[in-house]
């Protein structure tokens, strides 16, 4: 794992890459217009983006099309194609202080996050991938008759890539990482809000030496970029993350060219924490797993289920700490706490707390914007929610705790399972069968035991239900990158 660098010292980089990715080379976009990309912590424009739509995706498309069926990429050696993926994870390692900084102005997340976090697992990802580049292979099967029969893992062809704002480079290593391992060439589509580190990264890659048109990246808006990426004949898959809305729209695009179709969508996850757990790892770990990155995060611990007999010490812990979350300039590396992406997100994220209050739930801190400048919101927490409050069914992705009690067992995990998102969950004890027992009643794709939020490359994340289809890191994201192909050989 990368070493953090003290945060000390960052300021906002210079601007480097604006343009759009196609077959190797940089270019504006076919109607020549752009589009502003905003400092959610000052509201001013950082940059004039091109923005892409059908007429780009279809160049884009194109260029990774003739670059997977000219061979150069897929039919390389699988050794030098993970030879390249380690170079470019060098290229982003000695670059580190200039994303990390870029990933902050164009987020708003804390600089000590893009460096404790994003820039680490970023550079993690894209060494574990590397790795994997040589080793994906097939099987031999002993069928009846007097037959030779195996399998390959051919590269699925060219994928297409549409990622959020709330991570940009992380969601980007983790779609590039294992669709390079895999031999597949890519047109990735950034998030409007945040192009600019995907944008550097492409850059980066081509340093690196990838072949052109092997990383395409189209920037743009989803309606237009994003739906032509969908809905275009020579695309063989789509790998979304973002909302469970947005999958359904491209769930019916893909249906006309029935394309391979992965999505890490949103959650409501449930965290619960029992009387027998260390109450103050337990209060840290919530605090961690619903404000890290501002609350915009998929797997957000945003049920916070607290045993009853507990619950009133739990709530007055939870309080202090949110209370002692310092927000501010992104780049103070005091500052544990950025604003929202941009003005819909903040918009949303009030509206939800006048919801709660609305529907009777009592704000115990925060509830407010905070400052007069950029998209800052406190550190908010209600107490007294009940299961059928919108701030307790619907994805927030802001920093706005709710905190539910419960009596028992059972009751917790029926409860926990009432949802029709299955993203994560936690569960505090230190009762171990009772643990397991939480882990293996609850449905979702990721279960953290006294811990929350613990990533790495090698563990599989993704939903149940209506949180995602597939998942990705580890070897279980190879197979969102490879057909399964399937020669039998006569012996006789
Ligand atoms: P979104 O799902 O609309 O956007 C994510 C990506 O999809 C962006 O690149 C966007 O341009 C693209 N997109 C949008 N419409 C598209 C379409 N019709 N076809 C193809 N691509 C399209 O998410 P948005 O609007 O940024 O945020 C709305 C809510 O979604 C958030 O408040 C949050 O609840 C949830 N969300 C969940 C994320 C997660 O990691 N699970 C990440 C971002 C948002
Ligand atoms: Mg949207």
């Amino acid at each position: 794992m990368a070493t953090a660098i003290e945060p000390a010292t960052y300021t906002a980089p210079e601007i480097r890459q604006t343009q759009m990715l196609i077959g190797g080379e940089w270019r504006d976009s076919v109607s020549g217009k752009t589009f502003a990309t905003i400092n959610p912590a000052t509201e001013k424009v950082i940059a004039e983006v091109a923005e892409g739509d059908a007429a780009d995706i279809d160049l884009a498309v194109k260029s990774a099309r003739a670059a997977f069926e000219s061979g150069t990429w897929a039919t390389l050696d699988a050794r030098d194609r993970g030879k390249l993926i380690t170079k470019l994870a060098n290229l982003l390692e000695d670059n580190f202080d200039e994303l990390a900084a870029l990933e902050s102005l164009d987020n708003g997340k804390p600089i000590s996050d893009s460096c404790a976090a994003d820039l680490p697992l970023v550079i993690d990802c894209l060494h574990y991938y590397a790795g994997w580049a040589d080793k994906i292979h097939g099987d031999t099967i002993p069928i009846r008759g007097n037959n030779f029969c195996y399998t390959r893992r051919e590269p699925l062809g060219v994928a297409g890539q549409i990622i959020p704002w709330n991570f940009p480079m992380l969601m980007t290593a983790w779609k590039w990482g294992p669709a390079l391992a895999a031999g597949c060439t890519i047109v990735m589509k950034p998030a409007e809000q945040t192009p600019l580190t995907c944008l550097r990264m492409a850059e980066l890659a081509m340093e690196a030496g990838f072949p052109p048109g092997v990383i395409n990246v189209v920037p743009g808006y989803g309606p237009t970029a994003g739906a032509a990426l969908v809905k275009h004949p020579g695309v063989d898959k789509i790998a979304f993350t973002g909302e469970h809305r947005t999958a359904q729209i491209i769930m019916a695009d893909a249906a006309q060219t029935l394309k391979r179709l992965t999505f890490e969508l949103g959650g409501k996850s449930p965290n619960i924490v029992f009387a027998d757990a260390d109450l103050d790892a337990a209060v840290a770990g919530a605090e961690f797993g619903l404000f890290f990155n501002q609350g915009q995060c998929c797997c957000a611990g945003s049920r916070l289920f607290v045993e009853e007999s507990v619950h009133e010490e739990f709530v007055d812990k939870m309080i202090e700490r949110a209370n002692g979350r310092v927000l501010g300039n992104p780049f103070d590396a005091k500052t544990t706490q950025g604003p929202q992406v941009d003005r819909a997100q903040f918009e949303k994220i009030l509206g939800y707390i006048d919801k709660g209050k609305e529907q009777g739930a009592a704000c115990v801190a925060g509830g407010n914007r905070f400052g007069d400048k950029g998209y800052f919101i406190e550190p908010t927490i209600f107490t007294g929610v009940t299961d059928d409050m919108a701030i307790a069914t619907d994805e927030i992705f802001g920093p706005v705790m709710n905190i539910l009690s419960f009596k028992d067992f059972d009751e917790v995990v029926d409860r926990a399972n009432r949802t029709n998102f299955g993203l994560a969950a936690a569960v505090w004890t230190k009762d171990v069968s009772k643990a397991h027992r939480i882990a293996h009643s609850v449905r979702a794709g990721t279960v953290w035991v006294n811990c929350y939020d613990v990533f790495d490359a090698a563990a599989p994340f993704g939903g149940f239900k209506m949180s995602g289809i597939g998942r990705e890191c580890g070897e279980a994201a190879l197979a969102n990158y490879t057909e399964l192909k399937t020669v039998t050989m006569s012996l006789g």
